[in-house]
Order: structure tokens, then C-alpha cells, then sequence
């Protein structure tokens, strides 16, 4: 069948290299795409949010099957447009229609739906422009640290812990009155701080029948031992040692099915995946948030850990017969250590010559930010090479990672040569 990949970033790269080794993939293209992803197929240049470009481009080119890499264009409904028009619904999509990718889409509405289904998580409040009065006093009550969440998408910048009463206060007031995410931020979510590890568990699911991938761990602070600006995510590791078979048995019979008997009940269609980002709060299992498609960088550990055929799963999640393909996962770990650009998560350095990957042998270099100047390819994004590698034990994995990392070079280039490190 003829694939076609929505995205650009090492999500993107990794799925790629995953569906190419599918013998059920004949082409593979990718739009729009980046300096790395034609060695597993062909670049189009098309934006992820150009519907009409893409209906062109499908039907032009024989597709079967889009898989949706990134959230935006779910939010903006890229699986009902599909649906709606007569000469593409035979298309089938993996990745929810507009309404389940509220749960990503919408705090406000995610909240609402775990509060529903009795899906654990922090308790919380919304505040509007109209109450915020009413949220300035409920801060006054509701203990310290303190997490703001803006409502809808704000590029992974919209959740604020505020650690004095004075800064969630102003920082509500900013949210609601002054805009500080724009729409994003027309309602607030007040949470509860929940004390714990985080990590991330990967559901992929026909609406009926789901199977787990595997878990991962990302580490999302720019600077080692986790300090410094918030950034996409630096690096990541498969599976996570403190999610043992107890816990996550827990997560499965608290989390996942009642979130997927949850859209079912709901009427709600979803065909794809469901990331839920979790805390581990002393054993117990609690929901921070949900994402309607993978992680990045947490899908470049996630696919060299499929040992079976993806494309097939994907198929399943298409016809809605999951329950009759086979997901086998390998024992070994993996881990990602993300090649960053220079000042990143601020203004960045772009444009310079990436050299040196052709020199590793026992990573997979997934190009993110990248793309081609002539025959070199440059950086032209914050996030520039996802270097993942898949080892016997964790140690091996993180060293050799962090080792090819670091034969890797552009100017101004940057990585945490910690990923992973406090997991031994
Ligand atoms: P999100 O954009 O929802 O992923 O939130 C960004 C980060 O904020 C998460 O990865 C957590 O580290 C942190 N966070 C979100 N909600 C909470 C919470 N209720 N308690 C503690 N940390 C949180
Ligand atoms: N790595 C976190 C995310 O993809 O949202």
C-alpha cells in the first residue's frame, strides 16, 4: 500500500524508518518532511494544515493510508475533512477526528472527561475572563505549588507551577485578562500540584480494541539534572524501570480502559493513538495530560522496540480489527539523546552544517530539524537529530547514545549527556 506521512520532526523520522521495513509498504511518502526522512521515502512539500494540497496530492498518488504525526492538523480536523469529502473517505486516517483530539485540544474538556469516567488525576477548577475574580480567591485557598494550565494548544508553553500566591495570581490574570497564550489561554485550568515521576504511556486504539506500546520516559528541561527552560524534550528511554508490571496493570484497569470505554460510550470516534503523560505518585498512577498522537522524542525509543510489523497495526487501527494483529515487543532498551540547536529553547542558531553522521554505526540518527542547503544539510529547527540506540541494558544504551551524540557536529550544537542517567 501507499503511505502517506503527515510531519517533520523525529517522530516523523522514526515512524518512517519503521514503516519502511514493513513488507506491506510499497511507497512511503512524507510531507512535509526533513533533510532525513527521503532516505525511507519521498519529501513532498506540503504543510501538514494544507488540506485541500493534501486531497490533491492522494488522490494524485494512489494513497491508502495517512498516518497523522503531529497534533495540529487533528485539532484542525484533517480526519473529518478526509471523511466528509466523496472522493476521499475510502482514505482511511489514523489519528482522531476533531472532537476526540479535544483531549489534547482542550484541557477544560480533558479534565471533564477524566472527572466523567473516574480517571485519576489532580482535582482542578476552570476559570474564565468572567470568573476570574472567583479564581483569584480560589487560589487564596488551594495550597502550594500551583499549576495554570491554558486551556487550549499554546505550543507546549501553556502550563505554568507557580510557587508563591502573589505569581499565580498575576499569572492568571495574565492568561485571562491580558491573552498571554492568546485563545489558548481564554480558560484556565487550576490544578493541583502532584508530587511523583512522570512518565508517558502510548496507547494505539480502532475505538474499540487498543494494544500498549511501549512506555517511555522523556526529559524535558533543556539543562542537565533537569534544570533550566522547558524545551520539546531532550532525550528519552524505553522501557522505564519504575514501571513494573504492578504499576502499569494499574494504569491499564484505571487509565486506559476507562479511556477507551470512555470515547466509546461517548460516541466519540478515535482511531489512532492516545499519549497519556502520567505521574507516578508513589506507586499510584495519575493523569497529567493526554495527547492525541505520539511523543517526540519518546516515539524514537518507542518504534526500534517493535519487533512486529507496524504498518499491520496500523491497518488494524484503520479497519478496526486491532484485536487481530500482533504487537511484539522487544526486551532490549532504547534510548534517544536529542541534538539541540544553539540558545535553544530561546532564538536559535540555524543554518549551519551538520557533519559527522556518517560516521555512526551502532545509533539510528532520525533527523528532526533539518533540512538541505545544495548536497549539505543544515540545522534549520531547535530540535536537529534524535541519535537512538538499542541496546541489551540501560547503561549500554545510554552510554552508546551519548557517545555517538558527541561524533555528531554543528556549530553551536548542544545535548544533555545526562539522559537517562538517574533511572540506574
Ligand atoms: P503538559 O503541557 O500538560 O505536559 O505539562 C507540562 C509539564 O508540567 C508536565 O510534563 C509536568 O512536568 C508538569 N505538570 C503538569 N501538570 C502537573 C501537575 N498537576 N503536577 C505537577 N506537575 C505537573
Ligand atoms: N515529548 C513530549 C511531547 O511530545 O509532547
Amino acid at each position: 500500500m501507499n503511505i502517506l506521512l503527515l510531519g517533520s520532526g523525529g517522530r516523523e523520522s522514526a515512524f518512517a524508518w519503521k514503516i519502511t521495513q514493513s513488507p506491506k509498504c510499497e511507497k512511503l511518502f512524507i510531507a512535509p518532511g526533513n533533510a532525513g526522512t527521503p532516505k525511507y521515502g519521498t519529501n513532498v512539500d506540503i504543510k501538514t494544515t494544507n488540506f485541500e494540497g493534501l486531497k490533491a496530492f492522494s488522490l494524485n498518488n494512489g494513497i491508502d493510508l495517512v498516518l497523522v504525526g503531529p497534533e495540529e492538523p487533528l485539532v484542525k480536523g484533517i480526519h473529518d475533512f478526509f471523511l466528509a469529502d466523496e472522493q476521499l473517505k475510502h482514505i482511511p486516517v489514523v489519528g482522531p477526528q476533531a472532537e476526540g483530539a479535544q483531549l489534547e485540544g482542550s484541557k477544560d474538556f480533558s479534565k471533564a472527561f477524566m472527572q466523567r469516567h473516574h480517571i485519576p488525576a489532580a482535582d482542578s477548577q476552570t476559570f474564565t475572563r468572567e470568573t476570574l475574580q472567583d479564581g483569584l480567591e480560589y487560589l487564596e485557598t488551594a495550597g502550594l505549588p500551583i499549576v495554570l494550565k491554558a486551556d487550549g494548544l499554546a505550543a507546549g508553553k501553556g502550563v505554568l507551577i507557580c510557587t508563591t500566591l502573589q505569581e499565580a495570581q498575576y499569572e492568571l490574570t495574565e492568561m485571562l485578562e491580558n491573552a498571554k497564550f492568546g485563545d489558548a489561554s481564554a480558560k484556565v485550568v487550576i490544578e493541583q500540584f502532584l508530587e511523583g515521576i512522570e512518565l508517558s504511556v502510548f496507547v494505539m486504539t480502532d475505538g474499540k480494541n487498543y494494544k500498549i506500546l511501549p512506555e517511555a520516559k522523556d526529559y524535558k528541561r533543556i539543562g542537565e539534572a533537569d534544570t533550566g527552560l522547558n524545551t520539546g524534550g531532550m532525550g528519552s528511554v524505553s522501557p522505564v524501570p519504575f514501571a513494573d508490571k504492578v504499576f502499569l496493570k494499574k494504569v491499564e484497569e484505571r487509565v486506559i480502559i476507562p479511556t477507551v470505554e470512555g470515547l466509546r460510550k461517548e460516541n466519540i470516534p478515535y482511531k489512532g493513538f492516545i499519549f497519556i503523560g502520567l505521574m507516578n505518585c508513589n506507586g499510584e498512577p495519575f493523569v497529567i495530560e493526554y495527547n492525541c498522537r505520539m511523543g517526540d522524542p519518546e516515539t524514537e525509543s518507542v518504534m526500534p522496540r517493535i519487533a512486529s510489523d507496524f504498518v499491520d497495526l496500523l491497518i488494524g487501527v484503520a479497519e478496526g480489527n486491532l484485536d487481530t494483529k500482533t504487537l511484539e515487543i522487544s526486551d532490549k532498551v532504547a534510548a534517544t539523546v536529542m541534538i539541540v540547536s544553539g540558545g535553544y529553547p530561546g532564538e536559535y542558531l540555524k543554518n549551519k552544517v551538520i557533519t559527522g553522521t556518517e560516521n555512526i554505526r551502532d545509533s539510528i540518527v532520525f533527523h528532526a530539524g533539518t533540512s538541505f542547503d545544495g548536497d549539505e544539510v543544515i540545522n534549520t529547527g531547535g530540535r536537529v537529530l534524535a541519535v537512538t540506540t538499542l541496546q541489551e541494558n540501560l547503561f549500554d544504551a545510554l552510554q552508546q547514545a551519548t557517545a555517538d551524540a558527541s561524533r555528531i557536529y554543528f556549530d553551536g550544537m548542544y545535548f544533555r549527556r545526562d539522559i537517562g542517567f538517574d533511572l540506574l
